[in-house]
């Protein structure tokens, strides 16, 4: 079985649309979509926006549906220049840049130390498509702030989201191999974030069914 944790119903809805013999299903005040695509049997969870939601729509797609690997797929915002708007990237790793004990415990922003690491991996398997990889941040805050750009840089990540380093640290508990993949809306540097990302969103959306 094939899990898919996607945040929004607008980026979710050409797998929805694909799904034979579809049903419809709300669990913890999720949407559940489960059908077939190529024969093999596939859920979908609408998560909604943020670590929060993620977290708790990737456990329960876990613990309900068994899924032998979970693909999360969605928008992302650059942060340097080896990215760039519309295009679609592998991720790699991700941390939680707002995960910051750094006051208290004198670690480094986003080191987990339950886990004793910073970074869960995301897409270890090999896959047929061929994106370039890049490290992504997670927090639960889209914002035009300069000092969070500066902390993903230093953090050695590429992309920014709201979900991936949520989904990643559950798979991780869960030893399920996740795939994630991001394509990019918005780039610092290349004026409003917000403003790239609504002028972006619906023609990096209908580009994931190219990939
Ligand atoms: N998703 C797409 N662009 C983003 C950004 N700049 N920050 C957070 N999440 C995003």
């Amino acid at each position: 079985m094939l899990g898919f944790v996607v945040a929004l119903k607008k980026e979710a809805q050409s797998v929805i649309d694909s799904l034979k013999n579809v049903k419809r299903e709300i669990i913890a005040q999720k949407e559940i979509y489960s059908g077939k695509i190529f024969n093999k049997d596939c859920t979908l969870i609408v998560s909604g926006i943020g670590k929060v939601n993620a977290s708790l729509s990737t456990q329960l797609l876990i613990d309900k549906f068994n899924p032998e690997l979970i693909l999360n797929f969605g928008t992302a915002g650059g942060v340097d220049d080896s990215v760039k708007a519309l295009q679609y990237y592998i991720v790699s790793e991700c941390c939680q840049f707002d995960f910051d004990l750094r006051d208290l415990d004198g670690v480094p922003l986003g080191f987990i130390q339950d886990y004793n690491l910073s970074f869960f991996p995301a897409t270890t398997l090999k896959l047929d498509f061929n994106l370039e990889k890049r490290k992504l941040a997670s927090a639960d805050r889209f914002t035009e702030s300069q000092i969070d750009t500066k902390e993903i840089k230093n953090l050695g990540c590429s992309l920014r989201d709201m979900e991936g380093g949520a989904i990643a640290q559950v798979c991780y508990s869960n030893s399920v191999p996740l795939i994630a993949v991001k394509g990019v809306t918005d780039v610092v540097g290349n004026g409003l974030t917000a403003e790239q990302f609504t002028n972006n969103l619906v023609t990096v959306n209908t580009g994931f069914n190219d990939i």
